[in-house]
């Protein structure tokens, strides 16, 4: 099923590679053999962010700079010992308002060096870290924070508006960063409290399977589901980094992804940190200047971002590639959406680099299936499961598909980055298990007879928009609270730039005419209510929605009304 119009590239991909090195680390490699690279191994004491900072500083690293930070308004450097003072003060101000090890804090704000101390200092007191990407809107802020009964927020004087702290009783502290005049009601200032407080801590010494991060993320039905993650993961982390992103010492990496996404945690956190590899943040939007600056300037060698923004820099063009020097560039990374073959190709004309792809979900934690700087690359596939990892195509049963034939793809569980639990939601979290001994993903892939990986699609319904996962649900019941709404429903529709985008098909109430003001007042309304990324660019207007006799939306007849496809088995349909 491969296309064979990718041959030669394949070719170039595989000729100064060989699959060996992965083999070997495939048949013998065991996850125990990675605990004897952390401390613990030898004391027992367990805490994510002392093995991330920490540690380097008591092997004498303290002056290697952990942190380059940038953004239109800031440019600054952290060294591993500034990152720890300031994640102990952290911990410390947490300490002081009465927060323990188990309770939940969210950070709600745009990246800065503050986000970083904080979200450390949260895990060095063993609270359980809630990243919230700053896009997010009452609505969605709301849902996550109650249904994790946070007791505390890092936020902005400028976000704080979006937190409704009124109908959010758990809700003790605010911590505003950049605070100014007047505090409110459970408000205080960030800034003021760490200057006051000491930089050094007890740290608390949690167990491997207590709580570190909770990611929220959305399926197809109902509310975004709070993945939990444990310190454990630590483990799956620190070896990926080392074989994946190739991490070695005196690299400087740059992950793109924002810490409200699993990629900006797990990978922009704990893979470089547990390396004591410098970071680079770069803060504010993006522009293609912008982002070859940063690699340009900071003498970027390790590079991970997604296929939504490497086909923007290929809309940018070759010829701006060249007026920067990234000469220092030696692995460049991709995840979150499949990453076309065509964008390989361009890769590795103005980069002289090949883009690797790997594909792993908020549920799992870390990487599972990935390309190898040594192996031969398959442009357009995902590449094969990492050591320690079993990953299978299987049928609705749970029985291994041969090769070249689609069905679910699975993962042998458990292994050490996986979720441990959905908050709240036992019941959702078995729903991944229950073909044992697999953990089911939702996406759909075929294994060719080499054993790589090729994405075909999500199962369900979630929309992968820019790489952001969008529950269809979430946005249709957004869109019904709309005075002029009766009835909505939301696909993904193909998209050549954003992989796919938002499609809204929507019935009106009686009275409301379908003009191109509602429109707009309609895709405002999803933006103010839920996030900029969940508005629908394209709004349909209908008499009358597909739906089963239970009520649900038929999104698969939308989809097929949408791609002139056949719309399938409708005997579940009403009338
Ligand atoms: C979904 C997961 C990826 C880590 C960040 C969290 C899609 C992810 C790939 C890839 C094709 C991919 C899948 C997956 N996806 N990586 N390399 N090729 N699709 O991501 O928000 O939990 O989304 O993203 O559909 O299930 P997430």
């Amino acid at each position: 099923m491969s296309d064979p119009q990718n041959q030669d590239l394949i070719e170039v991909m595989a000729s100064e590679y060989n699959m060996k090195a992965y083999e070997e680390a495939y048949a013998t490699f065991d996850w125990k053999d990675v605990e004897k690279e952390f401390s613990w191994h030898e004391t027992g004491r367990v805490n994510a962010a002392y093995e991330a900072i920490d540690r380097h500083v008591e092997n004498g690293r303290g002056d290697d700079i952990a942190l380059y930070y940038s953004d239109p308004a800031r440019d600054e450097r952290y060294t591993f010992a500034e990152m720890k003072a300031l994640s102990n003060k952290f911990g410390n101000v947490l300490k002081k308002y009465g927060v323990q090890k188990g309770d939940r804090v969210f950070i709600f704000m745009p990246r800065s060096p503050e986000l970083y101390a904080a979200l450390l200092g949260a895990v060095k007191i063993g609270a359980i870290v809630g990243p919230l990407f700053e896009a997010f809107m009452e609505g969605a802020v709301k849902d996550r924070l109650a249904d994790a009964a946070a007791v505390a927020i890092i936020t902005t004087p400028k976000l704080k508006h979006r937190i409704p702290v009124q109908d959010l009783p758990e809700l003790r502290h605010l911590f505003l960063v950049g605070a100014e005049g007047e505090l409110g009601e459970r408000e205080i200032d960030f800034q003021q409290e760490m200057s006051a407080a000491s930089d050094s801590l007890d740290i608390e010494w949690v167990d491997r399977e207590d709580g570190l991060v909770l990611h929220y993320t959305s399926g197809s039905t109902g509310k975004p589901k709070g993945v939990l993650h444990v310190h454990n993961a630590m483990i799956q982390h620190y070896q990926t980094a080392k074989w994946v992103l190739d991490l070695k010492r005196g690299d400087v990496y740059w992950c793109t992804a924002d810490p409200g996404w699993v990629t900006g945690t797990a990978y922009g956190i704990w893979g470089p940190w547990l390396h004591g590899v410098t970071n680079v943040i770069r803060g504010g939007r993006f522009s293609p200047e912008d982002w070859y600056e940063t690699l340009a300037r900071y003498k970027v060698s390790v590079w991970y971002s997604a296929p939504t923004a490497f086909r923007m820099l290929m809309g940018a063009g070759g010829e701006l590639v060249a007026r920067y020097d990234l000469s220092a560039l030696r692995h460049i990374l991709s995840v979150g959406e499949p990453l076309n073959a065509e964008v390989v190709r361009w890769g590795l004309k103005v980069y002289g680099k090949r883009i690797h792809d790997n594909w792993w979900m908020t549920e799992t934690g870390g990487q599972m299936i990935s390309n190898y700087p040594s192996m031969p690359m398959k442009p357009g596939s995902m590449g094969k499961p990492f050591p320690g990892i079993y990953a299978a195509i299987v049928d609705d049963q749970g029985n291994e598909l041969p090769p070249n034939t689609m069905g679910n793809l699975a993962i042998r569980a458990p292994w050490p980055a996986m979720m441990r639990r959905i908050w709240n939601n036992p019941t959702k979290y078995e729903e991944y298990f229950h073909l044992q001994p697999w953990y089911i993903s939702g996406d759909s892939a075929y294994k060719d007879q080499d054993g790589y990986f090729w994405f075909q699609g999500r199962i369900d319904d979630v929309i992968n928009t820019s790489g952001e996962r969008v529950g269809p649900f979430e946005v249709e019941s957004k869109l019904i609270e709309h005075p002029a709404i009766a009835e909505a429903g939301v696909i993904g529709k193909p998209d050549p730039l954003r992989g796919e985008i938002i499609k809204a098909f929507v019935a009106l109430r009686e009275g409301y005419q379908p003009t191109e003001e509602l429109i707009q007042e309609i895709r405002d309304f999803v933006k103010q209510g839920l996030a900029a990324h969940a508005a629908p660019r394209e709004i349909e207007f209908r008499d009358k929605l597909p739906k089963t006799r239970s009520g649900k939306i038929m999104r698969r007849v939308l989809k097929a009304w949408e791609l002139g496809l056949p719309t399938g088995d409708l005997s579940t349909m009403e009338d």
